[in-house]
């Protein structure tokens, strides 16, 4: 099992710092900004059917559901189609409308998920067609595709997921990407600069997991907080949300992922000097609206750990703490943002003594509804 974990202590570990190898592998082959090119055997022969949806449903569980979320900013934004995120478990049970030309977009790490299964199995006799995106090859949802595209991201062990999130991430971004392309919907400029985005990525995540003492050390900081909250806002709403669950699995600490300007309607209720909240503080769009949602959970005094963008100056003086990550066009950021909250969950679980790779009630696999 030591020769399994390549030296590291856990397969969580490992995976983690997989991710540039992995998401390169998911690239390889596929992105060519050399030639301008994104091939992707199952997106071509379905083109049409793929830019002329009149509607995307996206179907996921967990952390699959999350890259979901983050396809739905992108696709929404690049290709201007309208795309709906589902819990495959409510969505197979309330007899959802699907429309002539509606394309269902599958996310499945292990491909067996029994609620996705089945929701995708209903919604093919409906007549919807199906796209999956999947690691597992060979999978029942690989299967029941009519196609696909696999995120090659290799076995993940590690019950809670994280090399298979950023595979999904890499793939949705090529996926929506090509279609904006087809369509017409991206300038040229903005495609090519993506594409030189999303190859410059796997060194980024690299440069990040060069040192991570100091995410240990916030991770023994704050470990024995009994809540957390983690916020962002645009393409980091998502991953507020995915380093939220990550902490809950693998530290069993409660923790809530909010977009940052709802946190006004509810959970700012409960910050004071004991909760530490993480914000996604790259920059983007947002930068300016978030920051002031720091200060407001700083007025409050509540801990605030942010996830900011190198060479940022100003998140520094506000937060207790910071953790830098490269530059990067916010439609790429996901893939890196993410990095430090996997390695934050990481070692809290793994300081507060618990099994990381094997967290309690947890399933990798959730294979009955
Ligand atoms: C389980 C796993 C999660 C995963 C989810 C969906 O809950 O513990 O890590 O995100 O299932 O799994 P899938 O294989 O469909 O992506």
């Amino acid at each position: 099992a030591a020769i399994e974990k390549g030296g590291y202590d856990h397969f969580m570990l490992k995976e983690i710092h997989e991710q540039p190898t992995t998401i390169f592998d998911c690239l390889r082959g596929r992105l060519l900004p050399e030639t301008g090119m994104i091939k992707m055997g199952g997106i071509e022969a379905n083109i049409e059917a793929l830019i002329n949806a009149p509607r995307i449903i996206i179907v996921a569980c967990g952390t699959s559901w999350h890259a979901g979320l983050v396809a739905e900013y992108l696709i929404e934004e690049t290709c201007r189609i309208p795309v709906e995120v589902e819990y495959a478990s409510e969505f197979r049970y309330r007899n959802p409308i699907i429309q002539k030309g509606d394309v269902i977009i599958a996310i499945s790490q292990s491909g067996e998920t029994a609620d996705t299964l089945v929701a995708l199995e209903n919604a093919k006799e409906q007549g919807a067609f199906i796209f999956g995106i999947v690691n597992s090859v060979g999978s029942s949802i690989a299967r029941l595709s009519h196609a696909g595209a696999y995120t090659h991201s290799g076995p993940e062990i590690g019950v809670a997921s994280t090399k298979a999130f950023t595979g999904q991430l890499a793939v949705i971004t090529m996926m929506a990407l090509k279609m904006a392309k087809a369509k017409g919907s991206i300038s040229d400029e903005k495609y090519m600069n993506l594409l030189h985005e999303l190859q410059a990525i796997p060194e980024k995540v690299a440069a990040i997991l060069k040192n991570t003492t100091g995410i240990e050390a916030i991770a023994d900081k704050y470990k024995d907080a009994t809540d957390f909250l983690f916020l962002g806002r645009g393409y980091n709403f998502p991953v507020a949300l995915e380093g939220a669950l990550k902490l809950k699995e693998i530290s069993y600490i409660h923790a809530e992922g909010y977009p940052a300007a709802e946190m006004k309607h509810g959970p700012i209720a409960l910050v004071d000097e004991n909760l530490p909240v993480v914000f996604v503080t790259t920059r983007d769009r947002f930068y300016e609206k978030i920051v002031s949602n720091v200060q407001e959970i700083k007025a409050r005094k509540g801990k605030v750990i942010c996830i900011a963008s190198e060479g940022d100056t100003v998140i520094p003086e506000m937060a207790d703490d910071t953790i830098f990550v490269p530059d990067a066009d916010e439609l790429v950021g996901p893939l890196l943002s993410v990095v430090p909250l996997q390695l934050l969950s990481y070692y809290v679980g793994l300081k507060k003594g618990y099994d990381v790779d094997k967290p309690r009630n947890l399933a990798k696999s959730v294979t009955v509804e």
